[in-house]
């Protein structure tokens, strides 16, 4: 595991956006597994800039998210659909054809395997971007004493749905459940890149980086048998753990 500590959070975006544009310049027909929410949110603007100001090319490249909210229409402004052509693919040249995000709406059951086809039907990720929940899930794997392999319907933890009702304008508002890449489709992924801060983020990712153990009451802690993974935190976060890594300027 490769754990940088950044100053602040938005040093850990740029550094993350930073290895997302090596890979798509070292292999212009990469597939890159993205990530929603607020932390992957602060990445992407600089994707957007480093495309404006010619310095990448997003036209062959593959992107496959997480996840998606169950009974979302793609045009709520919630969807993960919405979210990621507002925050990425509006501003950059790639095909969305070469876009998979699972579909909210419709048969769950239907969607679910119709997901499950798109990831396996184009190989591997080449990188996949991750956060975390307070809970310790990525992707909505949330924590359990059996985790999924692939993609399948997530009952979301009531812990997820507190967090995420900030996006919603109530708490009953917030879907219940989600479709969801299972662990094993996250750790096929050639490279794991993960981002976290603030200090409800705290205590799952001490157990990530202080405990030697895994456990699928936290979900994240499987990252570490992954052989590539490479963890993005900053200073303050690294303080309220008491991870004392390199500082990285
Ligand atoms: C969303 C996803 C989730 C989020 C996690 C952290 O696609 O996969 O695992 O990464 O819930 O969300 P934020 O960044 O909003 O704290």
């Amino acid at each position: 595991m490769n754990v940088i500590v950044s100053q602040d959070f938005e040093e850990s975006c740029k550094l993350a956006a930073n290895i997302m544009l090596e890979q798509i310049v070292c292999k212009p027909d990469c597939r890159l597994g993205l990530a929603t929410g607020s932390t992957a949110e602060a990445i992407y603007p600089h994707l957007v800039n480093a495309y404006q100001s010619g310095k990448v090319d997003f036209s062959q490249v593959r992107t496959c998210n997480l996840d998606e909210y169950v009974g979302l229409e793609p045009d709520h402004e919630q969807s993960y659909r919405a979210s990621m052509d507002r925050w990425l693919f509006d501003h950059v040249n790639i095909d969305k054809g070469n876009t998979v995000v699972a579909s909210g709406q419709g048969d769950p059951a239907a969607a679910t395997l119709q997901f499950k086809e798109e990831i396996k039907k184009d190989g591997h990720m080449d990188l996949q971007l991750l956060g975390v929940g307070e809970n310790g899930h990525i992707g909505f794997n949330e924590p359990a004493e059996k985790l999924h392999l692939f993609a399948h319907r997530e009952q979301l933890s009531d812990s997820t749905i507190e967090a995420n009702c900030r996006f919603f304008e109530s708490k009953s508002e917030v879907p219940k459940e989600a479709i969801s890449m299972g662990i094993g489709d996250i750790m096929q992924s050639r490279k794991l890149l993960l981002v976290a801060y603030g200090k409800n983020k705290a205590k799952v990712m001490k157990t990530l980086l202080m405990d030697e153990f895994v456990t699928t009451m936290v979900p994240v802690t499987l990252l570490k048998l992954h052989r590539d993974l490479t963890v993005l935190i900053d200073q303050e976060l690294a303080a309220e753990i008491g991870y004392t890594g390199d500082i990285v300027t």
